[in-house]
């Protein structure tokens, strides 16, 4: 059998395959708090026989300000606890595992989704030529306000609490969201911290905050519950390229490495876009990264087809692949991919909002 389809043990987290459903945001909250479709979604994609080894939940705000887009879910209310509660049941029921990642959107936000119309916050007060999801479509996000040192350790306190909440939610673990873009990357990309105390500056002072994130939730809940996702050279919600994102992310796998974090997940190139950036004179050795990790598990994505999954996990280039889009359209994944099966194309008009089944939890099983 390809080793794809093997057990593979992640940190504390025992997974029966090594197909991951990547972190996939669907809007599809009410109110900010999971809903029934949304169970009965993550339960279709569950069944390790059928769905995939392990799912990670779409990004999930770890407090108010985190939020960033219309009607995601978030992880820091006793009411959304309760809520997501009966996901990892369902996901447990079927045999699965499921761990939720993490999530602050940092600049990427519009005042309409945040308390009291208030700006977004971020490392720097730079607005990004970017767009979010609002009520009533697309929108330019709106400027942000540089988060005070204080106001830094107090965001620090909301991931520890959200992971907390994880636990007490029944999640295997966490994932950190510290790619695409959002309020982690802001603080390590020198294309957009512009900032100039303890935070700010040198790749050490860049790398701070995303140390003293990591360092809380593996003090709430354990590293072998925690993983971390890093997006390198992704140009995803225009943060730029880092001036040495070589060294950059060697300095943060100098300070995650001995930590022996659960996973780390790498997307490869441009997220949901072309893994090559070399004619853009945009390149980084993603070999030198899994090195630096000394032995973490490593999962990889962004652009994997069936021969490329079984190739990478065969090879020892990778312990773990996660899918995307295919993870929307079927539901199991792994059954297909296992049969050489042909999979279902995903309707990329029904990606994100809606209410009903339709794009959702209607894509066919094999028969
Ligand atoms: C609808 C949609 C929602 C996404 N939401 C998230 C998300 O919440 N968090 C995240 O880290 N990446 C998110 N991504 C990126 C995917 O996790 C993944 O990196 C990307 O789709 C490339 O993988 P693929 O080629 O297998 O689809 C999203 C992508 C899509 C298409």
């Amino acid at each position: 059998m390809d080793k794809l389809f093997t057990p593979f043990q992640a940190g504390a987290i025992a997974l029966d395959n090594r197909v991951v459903m990547a972190p996939l945001t669907r809007n599809r909250a009410t109110n900010q708090v999971p809903n029934d479709l949304m169970v009965e979604y993550y339960r279709q994609r569950a069944k390790p026989s059928t769905g995939m080894g392990l799912i990670i939940t779409e990004a999930t705000p770890i407090s108010p300000m985190a939020h960033g887009y219309l009607d995601t879910p978030g992880i820091y209310t006793p009411e959304q606890v309760a809520a997501w509660k009966k996901v990892t049941d369902a996901v447990h029921a079927e045999g699965g595992k499921i761990v939720v990642q993490l999530w602050h959107v940092g600049r990427i936000s519009h005042s309409s989704l945040l308390p009291g119309g208030a700006a977004p916050v971020s490392s720097t007060s730079k607005a990004a030529n970017s767009k979010t999801y609002i009520a009533g479509g697309f929108a330019p996000t709106s400027a942000p306000r540089a988060l005070t040192v204080e106001e830094i350790a107090a965001t620090v306190q909301d991931y520890r609490h959200a992971a907390r909440c994880a636990i007490e939610a029944g999640f295997d673990g966490v994932e950190i969201h510290a790619a695409n873009g959002y309020l982690i990357e802001q603080f390590l990309r020198d294309s957009c911290n512009d900032r100039s105390d303890a935070y700010g500056g040198s790749i050490e002072n860049r790398v701070r905050f995303l140390r003293e994130v990591a360092q809380a939730i593996v003090a709430e809940i354990g590293a072998g519950r925690t993983g971390i996702r890093l997006s390198p050279i992704t140009p995803a919600n225009d943060i730029g390229q880092d001036s040495n994102a070589q060294a950059l992310f060697a300095a943060v796998a100098g300070v995650l490495a001995p930590m022996k974090l659960a996973y780390v997940h790498v997307v490869e190139g441009a997220t949901g876009g072309p893994r090559d950036l070399s004619d853009q004179g945009i390149t980084f050795d993603f070999a030198a990264l899994r090195a630096a990790f000394d032995g973490v598990a490593w999962m990889v994505n962004n652009g994997y087809d069936r021969a490329m999954a079984i190739a990478a996990v065969d090879s020892g280039a990778a312990d773990l692949v996660a899918f995307g889009k295919p993870a929307i359209s079927n539901p199991d994944l792994t059954r297909r991919l296992r049969e050489n099966a042909p999979l279902n194309p995903v309707d990329p008009a029904k990606l994100y909002g809606g209410s009903g089944p339709e794009g959702y939890t209607d894509y066919p099983t094999l028969g």
